[in-house]
């Protein structure tokens, strides 16, 4: 296992270890990991996402070397990857002999469902798994690890070292003196309840106040999906919620591609509200969304 500065270093250490690699990633998804893969001398290939996570069937017509996905829980959609749909998945990993990146940015806060299974756990020879601390402790932090086949270890550290020799000991020995006492236990046991209770405030404030809007990927994380009631912009939505102090963003904002019609979906995050503060934010979301439709 690699420690390393967040996910998003992992991504850089691991496309720099493959030669100028295609690496497909998921649109929509998480905004930047293009730049990220550019940066580090790779190419990105944008692969569709449905309502069974990444399109296997999308990856194998292209040419990829690597794919980067997050089949426990997708980012922005939230839903999990089909058994189905891993299988070939990890087929496709192993019968040409590419490389999955496992991006389990939040596998600490599942609700309403188990946990599923790492991938890398059914195929440790062709995906590179990463955790984070972003979630659970802090982004500012920049602490993650990569548990890596072993035909990359050596590149990957190689990476690593060139790149900046070792992420933040002290932080290390921190985070090991925290998962060491229990206290790293106890802290994901009270964060696990305390998002539970905002996500359930949240199902139920927008249950209330936009009863004809649709509500998914709602299972696990510290977001969820909502598909506005009739034509409603969602960019509009949140240029009009932002004048009221609230900041909404639409799924557009995550494509990388040009929307598919009737996508008018907003990402609702709840990480960083107060459980007391969201009935009130719905309210302002509602008179948004009635503002929104006026125009
Ligand atoms: C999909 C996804 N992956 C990874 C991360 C974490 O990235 P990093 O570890 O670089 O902060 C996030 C955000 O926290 C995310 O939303």
């Amino acid at each position: 296992m690699l420690i390393c500065s967040g996910f998003t270093q992992a991504l850089s250490l691991i496309t720099q270890a493959l030669p100028r690699p295609v690496v497909a990633i998921e649109d929509p998804g998480l905004p930047g990991r293009e730049a990220v893969i550019a940066a580090a001398g790779g190419t990105h290939l944008p692969i569709p996402v449905d309502t069974e996570g990444a399109r296997v069937d999308a990856l194998a017509a292209g040419h990829a070397h690597a794919v980067v996905v997050t089949p426990a829980h997708h980012f922005p959609l939230g839903v999990a990857m089909a058994p189905g749909r891993r299988e070939r998945l990890l087929a496709w990993a192993a019968g040409n002999g590419r490389l999955i990146v496992e991006d389990d940015y939040d596998a600490e806060f599942r609700y309403d469902r188990q946990p599923l299974g790492a991938l890398h756990g059914l195929a440790p020879d062709h995906v590179a798994y990463v955790g984070t601390t972003s979630k659970t402790l802090s982004p500012a932090l920049r602490l993650a690890w990569i548990v890596l086949p072993p035909h990359l270890v050596g590149p990957v550290c190689d990476a690593k070292q060139h790149h900046d020799v070792a992420s933040g000991i002290v932080e290390q020995l921190a985070l090991a003196r925290l998962i060491e006492s229990g206290v790293y236990e106890r802290h994901l046991r009270r964060l696990r309840r305390l998002y539970r209770h905002r996500r359930d405030t949240l199902l139920a404030a927008l249950h209330r106040h936009l009863p004809s809007a649709r509500v998914t990927g709602a299972a696990a994380g510290l977001h969820l999906m909502l598909a506005l009631p009739g034509n409603a912009d969602p960019q509009r939505v949140a240029d009009i919620a932002a004048r009221d102090g609230l900041a909404l963003t639409p799924l557009d904002r995550y494509r990388l591609h040009a929307p598919a019609p009737g996508g008018a979906q907003l990402v609702l995050g709840y990480g960083n509200i107060a459980a007391a503060a969201i009935p009130e934010a719905a309210q302002r979301l509602r008179r948004a969304v009635v503002a929104a439709g006026r125009d």
